[in-house]
């Protein structure tokens, strides 16, 4: 397929697709009849399948207890709204996305509680031991992002579940940047719950994802509904995975996510780290030290998928439509549905350009992208 356009906003959502989803989706649409039967022998074989293999990317081992939703944001809307209602307190961080940050505001509201924003460093670094201080005995939860969507900066995961476990409270990881970018093991780095999105770095369709939820804990389901279970029952069922996927299932969906992890084992996430890595120290070594840029990126902590950054008297989101309407070049500008990082980045009020290429990106598009920052650089000095 011919690109009309330069895509470097992988960071929202991957395009394009491979084309082993384009055909996965093209085969459940095809097969849909059998799957919407639900206490089909096919639908049931299917579904565990995908969830078997997804788990296991992901590190699980009890695939039964990894749900299906459609996406990160309903995953953490069910843990904010469902778990642990007694308990008042939780513990975010300034990275979070504000698919945290506002059913955290409704849980404050609806429940009179009260949560500790622990603050990052000037790349979007959190200090485990900021985490540590934040908790109280009345916290219920800590929700860290794992990687950030503004700055690609990554967060020392399993050290953060071990503080969580030394003073026995929850933590919920939000893996949206995270699943298929960088690695994750949820059994072996001891996370309870981790939200994911497929639509990102797992390259499948918009309106897919899911939870994790370890064994022992309990969570008010979000939604009740049919299940094609247990029917003449007004209760609905508590088992896995009926208890948090009511309803019909986005089953074309789940083969695309399913299909974009077996794209990725082929493939080897690595080599597609690496492809990516390449792309942005391009950037990166481009734009390092120029008086003309401000990068907001850490050497040592990043996921190298992106990188974020300002031009001298350039607007973030005026600039992403610059290069949009002028260049053809898809970048993202501005808060990046996360309001909190820029006070400790120092990109208030108008935020940062992102750009985020993906493992379709060529060396060719990144030099289109410097060229027209060069010439945004002249067109920001002529603003002075
Ligand atoms: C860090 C982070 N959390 C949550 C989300 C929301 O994900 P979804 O689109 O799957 O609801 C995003 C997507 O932009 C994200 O970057």
């Amino acid at each position: 397929m011919k690109k009309r356009y330069v895509y470097l906003n992988n960071a929202a959502t991957t395009y394009p697709k491979p084309e082993a989803v384009e055909q996965a989706v093209l085969k459940s649409i095809r097969e849909i009849p059998q799957n919407v039967h639900r206490g089909g022998l096919f639908f049931q074989d299917k579904m565990d399948d995908y969830r078997k293999r997804i788990a296991k990317f992901l590190g699980v081992r009890n695939y039964k207890r990894l749900f299906f939703t459609s996406g990160s944001t309903e995953a953490i809307n069910l843990i904010m709204k469902g778990y642990d209602l007694c308990r008042r307190h939780i513990v975010v961080t300034a990275t979070e996305h504000n698919s945290v940050l506002r059913p955290l505001h409704h849980r404050l509201r609806i429940h009179m509680s009260d949560a500790a924003v622990v603050p990052c460093d000037e790349t979007g670094y959190v200090s485990p031991d900021d985490i540590r201080k934040a908790i109280q005995p009345e916290t219920a939860l800590i929700v860290i992002n794992h990687c950030s969507n503004v700055t690609g900066t990554v967060q020392d995961i399993a050290e953060i579940a071990a503080i969580a476990r030394e003073y026995g409270v929850k933590l919920l990881v939000d893996a949206s940047q995270s699943v298929g970018n960088v690695k994750i093991n949820i059994d072996k780095d001891g996370i309870d719950m981790l939200a994911f999105t497929g639509h990102k770095s797992l390259f499948g369709t918009t309106g897919t994802g899911g939870i994790y939820i370890k064994e022992d804990i309990s969570v008010i389901p979000l939604k009740t509904g049919g299940t094609g279970y247990k029917s003449r029952e007004l209760e609905y069922p508590r088992e896995s995975p009926y208890i948090y996927e009511a309803g019909t299932q986005n089953y074309i969906g789940i083969a695309s996510m399913a299909a974009g992890v077996g794209f990725i084992k082929k493939e080897t996430l690595e080599k597609i780290q690496e492809h990516k890595k390449r792309l942005v120290s391009m950037f990166i070594e481009e734009f390092k030290g120029n008086p003309a840029i401000k990068l907001y990126h850490s050497e040592t902590k990043s996921s190298y998928s992106l990188v974020s950054f300002n031009i001298e008297n350039i607007e973030a989101e005026e600039a992403a439509f610059i290069l949009a309407n002028s260049f053809s070049i898809l970048v993202r500008g501005g808060l990046h549905c996360a309001p909190l990082i820029h006070k400790y980045l120092g990109s208030e009020p108008h935020g940062t350009i992102r750009v985020s290429p993906g493992y379709f990106t060529t060396a060719e598009e990144m030099k289109q992208l410097i060229e027209a920052v060069y010439k945004l650089i002249d067109y920001g000095k002529k603003q002075d």
